[in-house]
């Protein structure tokens, strides 16, 4: 008789995004009449930009043709867009990457799900708390996390890095006798849009160095930044070669949420003794992974070309502009607001005591508006709720009037 993953069983519910999807669906059956409006999972709603839909055009018909035809993609990725992001996302801030440190998938939510498979199960992950769900619950999934505790909402081998108002949502440096193994950092950070300075992030690679530990490094929202000093790589510090993998996607920056397109950088000097970390993902990415696909790959591409630049950043502006809206709104209101700044997400703090569940009710039933309750993240984002920028502006104006009228 088969047995099943047993750790599949260990988690309390289904997958966060899931459970909100299933609510407001329940919702909107019951009330068809309302306009649900949606600020909930980070998902985009502008269209693509006109330099990706011509380079989209352009590789369907290439891909019609004999002499053009692709079959399957090298599963590293296509030597263009490689050398274009090494070139555009890393030499050109003064980071050491090579194209051939780059891996293409079609996604970085798969990517920061599936690293974990290439280290050991005994070791110890840390994470900050609130947490985007992927983290840890692909640990779980892999059987690295212990036994859930239903009452503080925590898995009894993850180490939890608060993240709260008093640090500004960025977390301490982990005890160094407890240094975990694995450290997962998201900066600019989802769920609560905090960032963290240069020197802030030297000390965790410094940290990470020292203690003999990977930093999984997920900097999805780097578009969003618009301050100094804040990294929008962590191959931008020192010796962040000898300990850190850095996750990227197409999906905030240009669109792609619908389209898929990622990245993962593993230097080839990170290694555990003798053994290079990007051979490991090199050998799993080859034989899970045919590759993300050729047009989707051209049409990254043209994120990096003048005319995508430009388009995008005034598409990045408008979800800006979005942001902008809502901090500036709640704040009107009396909320405690943080994040928007370098952020699609704004993060609040919920009113009247309510907590995050009970608040994302009452936004569902009397105003219609859906966002992230911040439990949801983990327990230091109880009391908290998410909202995202990604809605249309018209959206983003009603459902801040709607809130108002609270
Ligand atoms: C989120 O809402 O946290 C993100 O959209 C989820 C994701 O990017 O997978």
């Amino acid at each position: 008789m088969y047995k099943i993953n047993e750790n599949y069983s260990k988690f309390p519910g289904s997958y966060l995004f899931s459970t909100i999807g299933k609510k407001v669906r329940v919702y909107g059956e019951a009330h068809p009449e309302k306009k649900i409006i949606r600020l909930g999972i980070g998902d985009v709603t502008q269209p693509l930009a006109p330099a990706i839909v011509d380079a989209l055009h352009k590789a369907v018909d290439e891909m019609g043709r004999g002499e053009t035809f692709h079959g399957y993609a090298p599963d590293l990725g296509y030597a263009f867009l490689r050398e274009t992001i090494a070139e555009c996302d890393y030499r050109s801030r003064g980071c050491d990457i090579e194209a051939d440190e780059i891996f293409i998938s079609d996604g970085a939510k798969c990517d920061c799900g599936n690293i974990q498979e290439i280290f050991s199960l005994d070791n110890r992950i840390a994470v900050c708390d609130p947490v985007y769900p992927v983290y840890v619950d692909s640990n779980v999934m892999a059987g690295r996390t212990g036994t859930y505790d239903r009452e503080r909402g925590t898995w009894s081998d993850v180490i939890y890095m608060p993240c709260t108002a008093e640090n500004d949502f960025v977390p301490e440096l982990p005890e160094k006798e407890n240094a975990p193994d694995l450290i997962y950092l998201c900066f600019p950070n989802n769920p609560t849009g905090s960032v963290i300075t240069k020197e802030g992030l030297q000390k965790w690679v410094d940290y990470a160095n020292q203690a003999g530990a990977v930093i999984l490094y997920d900097a999805a929202y780097e578009a969003y930044i618009t301050e100094d000093n804040i990294p929008h790589s962590i191959f931008e510090c020192r010796g962040a070669r000898g300990c850190a993998i850095e996750f990227r996607s197409f999906s905030k920056n240009a669109g792609f949420t619908g389209l898929r397109l990622g990245f993962t950088v593993i230097p080839k000097e990170l290694k555990c003794g003798n053994v290079s970390l990007h051979s490991l993902w090199a050998r799993r990415h080859g034989t899970k992974y045919n590759g993300a696909p050729y047009i989707v790959q051209r049409a990254g591409q043209a994120v990096y070309s003048q005319e995508g630049r430009a388009q995008l950043k005034e598409q990045i502006g408008y979800y800006q502009r979005n942001a902008a809206y809502i901090f500036d709104g709640l704040k009107s209101m009396g909320y405690t607001v943080s994040g928007a700044v370098n952020s699609p997400y704004i993060w609040l703090k919920t009113p009247e005591g309510m907590n995050s569940w009970e608040f994302f009710d009452h936004l569902l039933e009397r105003v219609n508006v859906v966002g992230t309750p911040g439990s949801g993240f983990g327990p230091s984002g109880e009391g908290y709720f998410r909202l995202t920028a990604f809605g249309s502006y018209e959206n983003t104006v009603e459902a801040v009037e709607r809130i108002k009228a609270l």
